[in-house]
């Protein structure tokens, strides 16, 4: 076991009849992190953390969660962690406050402490202003919030989140995202289900992608933009057709450069697309040298392939 790591697994698989929903994949979920599980419906999000839950057992393999394993100390693993499902759940008929006082409950807190702490989780999640309310009157940002609010109540070091955002219009998103970002400054670790990528992208410390049961790519975000966008697309503008020549044949021998070619002039200027495999180093050569040949540019652009590129990409099973 990694120390570092809160959430690890080691070929956890999990078969349904002769069908592997999830094949024997590795997850790696560092400590302080908010790690957001991507990938289309049906790929196995949920049924991977209905293993690291304890709810369903592992065909194969072993998971560790805070340093307890799934299958020998599950009671362990549950007190470790808060789950949100992906439905809300039966309770529609009690009030906002008793709702969270019966998962205290549950969770033993005793009776004496569970008002305080009901309070702070309300304000926490900002319904403090909601709490006599019935919890089928709350709108679906509200029982998100609610729900999350449960999550927290035995103050878990990790939270499994299975699509905390879906359903919600654009707003509630936001809340949810900032709430997710507030949790992990609390020093918690979040692990977070999404088909939506842009919800991860932006809040994630971390990402895996999963399609059909298989890791398909895993890392900080910044090891995955790197892994997943070895090409990156430079356009150079120029005055005229001859300083475009001069600049294919001053970087037509630079380390990386994979190949040049014109682009349809815009405005009147000359227009050289350059597919480079380099890095942030390599760029800068590219524009040194160009200073150096004494061109004058005019506009340098690089096509940025976002993370909603790489996950088209990726998903298709096209890493390039
Ligand atoms: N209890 C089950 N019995 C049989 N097949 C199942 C069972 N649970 C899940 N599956 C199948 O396993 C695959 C993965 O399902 P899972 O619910 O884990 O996907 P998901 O990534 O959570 O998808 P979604 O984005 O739709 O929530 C699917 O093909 C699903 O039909
Ligand atoms: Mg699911």
């Amino acid at each position: 076991m990694d120390e570092g790591l809160i959430i690890q697994t080691a070929d956890l698989k999990k078969s349904f009849g002769k069908f592997d929903a999830v094949k024997e994949i590795t997850v790696e979920v560092p400590a302080g992190s908010i790690y957001g599980f991507v990938g289309p419906n049906g790929a196995g999000k949920t049924t991977t953390m209905r293993m690291l839950t304890t709810l369903t057992r592992p065909t194969k393999g072993q998971a560790w969660v805070n340093g307890y394993s799934v299958t020998e100390e599950p009671r362990a693993v549950r007190r470790s962690i808060g789950y949100m499902p992906d439905e809300f759940g039966v309770y529609d008929d009690m009030r906002v406050w008793e709702y969270l006082d019966f998962f205290a409950a549950c969770y033993d807190i005793p009776e004496g402490e569970r008002k305080r702490l009901i309070n702070d989780l309300l304000e926490l999640v900002d319904l403090s202003h909601r709490r006599d309310d019935m919890v089928d009157k709350l709108s679906r940002g509200m029982k998100q919030r609610l729900s999350l609010a449960r999550t927290l109540a035995h103050d878990p070091a990790v939270l499994i989140l299975d699509e905390p955002a879906s359903g919600l219009d654009p707003r509630a998103r936001v809340e949810i995202r900032e709430l997710l970002v507030t949790l992990k400054d609390m020093g918690k670790t979040i692990f977070f289900s999404s088909h939506i990528l842009a919800d991860v992208a932006e809040i994630c410390t971390h990402i895996g992608i999963i399609e059909a049961g298989e890791m398909v790519a895993q890392g900080s975000m910044d090891e995955m933009q790197s892994q997943m966008m070895p090409h990156r697309e430079i356009v150079i503008t120029v005055r005229n057709p001859e300083a475009a020549e001069k600049v294919k044949t001053l970087l037509q021998d630079v380390n990386g450069v994979l190949d040049i070619k014109d682009l349809e002039p815009q405005a009147g200027r000359s227009r050289i697309q350059i597919n480079f495999t380099g890095d942030d180093e390599g760029v800068e050569a590219i524009s040194q040298k160009l200073s150096e040949g004494g061109i004058a540019v005019l506009g340098f652009t690089e096509e940025t392939k976002d993370l909603e590129a790489m996950f088209m990409r990726v998903t298709k099973g096209i890493v390039t």
